[in-house]
């Protein structure tokens, strides 16, 4: 069955939107089935250098529909902004499909994911306050307002005034802030609605029928396996189901519709916002990844924090997501070391873990044990095959290849779609 899912296999910003843009041309549709606008997914179109949040990293090319599924949430504004951004550029957004399942993110969900985050203080989970937990947690309390709803006048207002009853209290009389008026949102909203409805599809019939056909669908996903709302770093997570499941639910697809699933990691680590991260640097090796890796934040600017590469983690994402491939992003910037360090199994209370601990605390106290590797420290964004890249290159890889059990067959060698090396990956 054509669909292929592709994941981020670490704690997200591995470089997923590069690697769909890479491989989009071979799709009919690319779907987005989880998260909503926290994420930013930088793609080097051309001369071209755009970073999207929602849209489908695929839109770039006229033979992609690209679709947003049922599982994402949505800021109708932020779409709209993202919508035109690419018109700007020169790219059509006709062809984009949004599913009337997917639910709306409103204004009130901006505020509590505010209000929520400062309120736990030093605790806080260092969201990307683009409302995604307060969105999720409506529907899963089945009090959330769906993109269809946007098509009827009477049940949006009907829905918007049943929530701000809540929502006022909540805002005004737990958090001290201002309440939402609803005339005003639903005003806003019914005007974003005449620019959407004509994008608006039932997208699993859509999809199934198309899958049906034989025709190519590349699931892309958000944020990362760490960050899945089951399988990450609870609660330091997001609040959907970033790993490849997640694409059948978030798409109305059946798992026998997925035939590869492509994981991308980085050849070292990053991770944004609060949470355990075993293989941290706060020394001068995690500043100088973070410089020469350019590491902030695609939708928030937040300088990520860096670590070295874990393959317990990789081991661990190869296991609930199903891998079949791995694609391994950064490459280069590790030419700027003299040593390399991989992570090959945590210690904690005198016990080995190998795979990721089952208690929180555990993984949040594990201290890393290490294997150190030469470095090349010789420039590789030219190198296109396996072969051009220097000898110590090749080892780590194929070190890294053993570690996770998958096979590594794309190689990613700098930012542009054409710095990327191809071993074995073959989309049909
Ligand atoms: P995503 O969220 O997984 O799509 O990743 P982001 O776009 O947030 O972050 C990845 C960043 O790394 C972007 O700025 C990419 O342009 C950049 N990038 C992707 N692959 C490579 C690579 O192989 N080398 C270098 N130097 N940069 C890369
Ligand atoms: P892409 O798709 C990296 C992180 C946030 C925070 C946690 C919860 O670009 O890889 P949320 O706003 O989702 O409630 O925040 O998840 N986070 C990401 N980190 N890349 C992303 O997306 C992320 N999306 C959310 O920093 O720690
Ligand atoms: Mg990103």
């Amino acid at each position: 069955m054509p669909g292929i899912v592709l994941v981020g296999a670490q704690w997200g910003d591995e470089g997923k939107g590069k690697i769909t843009d890479l491989i989009a041309h071979d799709f009919d549709f690319v779907v987005r089935f989880q998260g909503g606008n926290n994420a930013g997914h930088t793609v080097i179109h051309g001369d071209k250098k755009l970073a999207l949040h929602l849209i489908p990293s695929g839109i770039m090319y006229p033979s992609v529909t690209p679709l947003i599924g049922n599982g994402c949430v949505i800021d109708p504004r932020v779409l709209i902004e993202e919508m035109d951004m690419l018109e700007g550029e020169g790219f059509s957004t006709e062809r984009l499909l949004i599913s009337g399942n997917a639910h709306l993110i409103m204004p009130y969900h901006l505020a509590l994911d505010h209000e929520s985050e400062r309120r736990l203080g030093v605790n806080e989970i260092g969201t990307t306050k683009r409302g995604i937990g307060p969105a999720y947690q409506d529907k899963a309390t089945r009090s959330g307002i769906r993109v269809q709803d946007l098509l009827d006048e009477h049940i949006l207002r009907l829905k918007v005034q049943t929530a701000l009853v809540e929502k006022n209290d909540l805002l005004t009389k737990i958090y001290g802030a201002e309440p939402f008026d609803a005339e005003t949102i639903c005003t806003d909203y019914l005007r974003y609605a005449q620019r959407l409805t004509p994008h608006i599809t039932e997208s699993s019939q859509l999809l199934n029928e198309a899958l049906h056909e034989g025709k190519w669908v590349l699931f892309e996903g958000a944020q990362g396996t760490l960050l899945d709302i089951d399988h990450g770093t609870y609660p330091f997570v997001t609040s959907s189901s970033c790993t490849a499941g997640g694409a059948v639910i978030g798409s109305g697809v059946g798992p026998t519709t997925i035939n590869k699933v492509l994981g991308i990691a980085k050849a070292y680590i990053t991770r944004v916002g609060s949470g355990p991260f075993p293989t941290e640097l706060s020394d001068e090796i995690g500043a100088k990844l973070g410089n020469v890796g350019s590491e902030f934040g695609t939708t928030t600017g937040r300088a990520r924090r860096c670590g070295w590469y874990d393959a317990v983690i990789v081991k661990y994402a190869a296991q609930v997501n199903g891998l079949t491939d791995l694609c391994i992003t950064k490459l280069d910037v590790l030419s700027c070391l003299e040593t390399i360090k991989v992570c090959v199994a945590y210690e904690h209370e005198g016990r080995r873990y190998t795979t990721v601990p089952g208690s929180q605390s555990a993984f949040h106290h594990a201290t890393p044990i290490y294997e150190e590797l030469p470095g090349w420290q010789t420039d590789i964004t030219g190198c296109r095959t396996f072969e051009e890249l220097p000898r110590q290159a090749r080892d780590y890889i194929e070190y890294i290849e053993e570690l996770s059990g998958v096979q590594v067959s794309l190689i990613a060698v700098g930012p542009d779609r054409r710095q990327t090396i191809t071993r074995g990956w073959q989309t049909r």
